[in-house]
């Protein structure tokens, strides 16, 4: 507790916090992470997010991207640590949210300032004319789901490996690296490049690094400065 009451008052007296969050802020979602145990890279190959793999096989690859990504994660609600951040936030403590989630649970717990990383499993983008649908029961009835307008192959709007970050996302990470003071890190084994140098970044500009997450990651031995073990939906409450 008094580790907590610590990161507190350094949040408090903190000009710029931003939090940046991974998958493990979802799993009292219900969403199971990536890796650590239950992880879904233990259940489903990650060609599944592999863009050629994606176009060679849309039939296929849509198949296992509507189970786990939609028929699964989609009833999926915020839990406590993503209503904690929203809070943070309308407090005027928070000034922004770098995810590397695409399951929204940030924005429907009340977050504004949100950059997803790795884009938004809500939107369906078409890959031959850009045309965007927001994704709904119909929509995915009949697989591979096709464009209305040109008939061209619909893909989810979070990206696959080996595709580029979204523009803007990257754009206002980078800046939000480079202005907090304070940068919260929670859920995130710390692994999956660029995203997980951004704490780097933020730690080289001068934050202060607190982590949030029941097991080390790549950042706790090196630039973690409070590390909180735990859950995030009974840490953040507290913080
Ligand atoms: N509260 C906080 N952290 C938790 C919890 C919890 N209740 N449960 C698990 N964790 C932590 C795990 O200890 C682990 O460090 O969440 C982390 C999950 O790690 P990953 O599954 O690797 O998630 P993440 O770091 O976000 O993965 C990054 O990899 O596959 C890509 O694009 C995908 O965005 C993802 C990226």
């Amino acid at each position: 507790m008094e580790l907590i009451n610590k990161a507190a008052q350094i949040i408090k007296n903190s000009k710029h916090t931003t939090v940046f969050t991974g998958a493990g802020i979802s799993v009292e979602s219900g969403i199971p992470p990536f890796r650590g145990e239950g992880g879904l890279w233990e259940k489903y190959d990650p060609k599944l997010l592999d863009l050629r793999y994606f176009y060679a096989y849309p039939q296929e690859s849509w198949t296992v991207i509507k189970e786990v990504f939609y028929d699964f994660f989609g009833k999926a609600k915020p839990n406590p640590a993503h209503f904690a951040i929203a809070e943070m936030e309308k407090t005027g403590i928070v000034k922004a949210v770098i995810t590397q989630n695409i399951d929204n649970l940030h924005q429907e717990a009340g977050s504004k300032n949100v950059f997803e990383y790795h884009g938004n499993s809500k939107t369906l983008v078409c890959m031959e004319c850009d045309e965007k649908y927001s994704v709904n029961e119909n929509l995915l009835k009949k697989l591979p789901p096709q464009c209305k307008k040109c008939g061209g192959l619909l893909k989810p709007d979070f990206i696959f490996f080996g595709e580029g970050i979204p523009e803007h996302a990257a754009k206002m990470s980078a800046l939000e690296a480079e202005t907090a003071d304070v940068f919260i890190v929670i859920g995130t084994t710390g692994e999956v490049m660029p995203a997980c140098m951004l704490p780097y970044r933020a730690k080289e500009n001068g934050a202060t690094i607190i982590e949030i997450n029941p097991s080390k990651s790549s950042f706790t031995e090196s630039i973690t400065d409070i590390y909180l073990p735990g859950k995030a939906g009974e840490i953040l409450p507290l913080l």
